[in-house]
């Protein structure tokens, strides 16, 4: 194994350094590169890996930094400008992916639209998610985001686990935005669903299987003695088709026969060209809605997770939410999105959930197709591309005192949402021609479950023995990862009021 690697990385840093001599610039900042193994020990690949970056970026002082290890080539932006200058305004040269050999090919995930290179594939899943959830209809889904939030708000006090709860919650939720089933009819997909997910999660995490750094490895049988990712690959590789074509098929009958509710999958095939390949078609609609169940589920959860901890930790914005909520609902009225300029203090608390712990602290890796140069720095064809939103959203001249959790400084002397303060889901969404495709559901759906939990609930610490407040500790998980979400945390959602239990149907106090 160690021969292997010696011999990759001497081939790899040939390659890189040949291609450099090419050149007159040179590379970004960053650690100094040692013969053959480069940047291998520097390149950070455990616990909040975000907060790793922005601090080789202020070592460094540069908002742009290079490393490098065993071939790849990675760049970090590490400030809005950056981002903006390189994804948002190059974004022809900077929207693709880089490959991924354990869940790109061994998984089979890399044909999917998350994955994909930007090539033609990318680009028709891409059309059919733009056409059958367009930003231009935001209100398409508002009926069953109503409901499923609703669904939500019965299930909150009778949980003793809340972060459980809502990946549950949210992954019935998402079922019904993209195949039309409803929480029941979704019941028997959903352990698959969430199984899979899981196991993209695993071996998404950076540096989780050997095989992506020594790809080589791909080759060695699943019978070879420490060769045990490759039945992993098999197993959730078989999670991965399942997932893709059960749900898939529901929606498809039931369209036949008419019955079919509105939904992203129900929408593509509608939309699907009748005098063209119809089989063709229909992959290509799968892969859509597979990414974008997957894109939608866990992510809503580390939003609303966020949220729910930063509210127990910080009982006073409570108060403030709850006076403007009352001072705008009627008694045993529950919020709805007409609601939404009416209560800017609510938005301002899913602004904040959004930027102090932004669910994907660097969105998801770009790669760059053509050799480029910027800033009088040469930035190589092929290179990964890291945008470090965690620091983006942190950056003290935008949001002063950045580590607070305060929606204030989203809010102007009148109260108003100030358009001045940028907003973050700018940043928190990702970037160019990659950026999230599902932005506006998230954030509608971010918002109606945050107005409609505080207004029937106060969250409060779990009690002990005694009945003393348990003080709460907001705890993150340290990861390796990409995603960033609290650990699971104990909590209790008092009713506010007996008029808001009556319309939701249930009995609390
Ligand atoms: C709070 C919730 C969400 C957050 C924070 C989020 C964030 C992101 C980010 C950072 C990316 C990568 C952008 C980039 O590469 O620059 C992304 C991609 C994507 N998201 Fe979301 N997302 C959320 C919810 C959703 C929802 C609800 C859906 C679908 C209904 C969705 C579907 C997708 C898809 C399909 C992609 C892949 C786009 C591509 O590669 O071209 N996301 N999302």
């Amino acid at each position: 194994m160690a021969y292997i690697l010696v011999a990759i990385a001497i081939v790899s840093a040939l390659i890189f350094y040949s291609r450099l001599r090419s050149s007159p610039y040179p590379l970004p900042p960053g650690p100094t590169k040692l013969p053959l193994v480069e940047n291998l020990f520097q390149i950070p690949r455990g616990g909040f890996i975000w907060l790793d970056y922005a601090e080789l970026c202020r070592k460094y002082k540069s908002d742009i930094i290079h490393l490098s290890a065993l071939g790849n080539s990675i760049i970090i932006l590490n400030s809005s400008k950056t981002v903006g200058d390189l994804l948002e305004k190059r974004s022809s040269l900077y929207s693709s992916r880089p490959p991924t050999v354990m869940l790109g090919e061994l998984m089979g995930w890399g044909s999917t639209l998350i994955f994909r290179p930007n090539d033609d594939s990318w680009k028709a899943q891409r059309r059919i998610i733009n056409q059958a959830i367009p930003p231009t209809d935001p209100k398409r889904f508002h009926p069953k985001q109503l409901s499923a939030t609703h669904d939500l708000l019965r299930v909150l006090p009778y949980s003793d686990n809340v972060m459980k709860s809502l990946q549950v919650w949210a992954a019935a939720f998402i079922m019904d935005v993209t195949y039309g089933l409803d929480p029941e009819e979704a019941k028997p997909y959903l352990p698959t669903a969430m199984a899979a997910l899981e196991s993209m999660s695993i071996a998404g995490t950076p540096g989780a299987f050997y095989v992506d750094q020594i790809p080589i490895l791909k080759y060695v049988p699943e019978w070879v003695p420490g060769a045990d990712f490759q039945r992993k690959a098999r197993e959730w590789s078989d999670l991965r088709v399942k997932m893709t074509e059960t749900a898939f098929s529901v929606t498809k009958e039931r369209m036949a026969m008419g019955t079919a509710t509105p939904s992203l999958t129900l929408a593509a095939l509608e939309q699907m060209d009748r005098t063209q390949n119809l089989a063709s078609q229909e992959e290509v609609i799968k892969k859509a809605s597979v990414t974008a169940y997957g894109g939608g589920s866990d992510t809503i959860v580390a939003a609303l997770g966020s949220f729910i901890l930063n509210m127990l930790m910080n009982p006073e914005i409570q108060t403030k939410a709850h006076e403007q909520l009352e001072k705008v609902l009627g008694p045993g009225d529950l919020p709805s999105f007409s609601d939404e300029p009416l209560l800017p203090y609510i938005t301002a608390i899913a602004q904040e959930a959004l930027r102090h712990n932004p669910v994907t602290p660097l969105a998801f890796p770009h790669a760059l197709t053509q050799d480029d140069v910027y800033e009088g720095y040469f930035l190589p064809k092929g290179s990964i591309i890291m945008p470090n939103v965690w620091s983006i959203l942190h950056d003290e001249e935008q949001y002063p005192e950045p580590d607070l959790f305060k929606p204030s400084r989203f809010l102007g002397v009148d109260g108003k949402i100030n358009p001045k303060v940028k907003d973050p889901a700018t940043a928190a969404f990702g970037f160019g021609r990659r950026a999230c495709p599902g932005k506006h559901i998230a954030l509608a759906s971010l918002w109606i479950a945050v107005a409609s939990i505080l207004t029937c609930y106060s969250i409060e610490p779990e009690l002990d023995e005694h009945g003393k407040p348990v003080k709460p500790k907001a705890e993150w998980y340290p990861g390796p990862t990409l995603f960033n979400h609290p650990l699971p945390f104990k909590c209790r959602f008092v009713p506010r009021s007996k008029d808001v239990q009556t319309s939701l149907g249930v009995t609390l106090i």
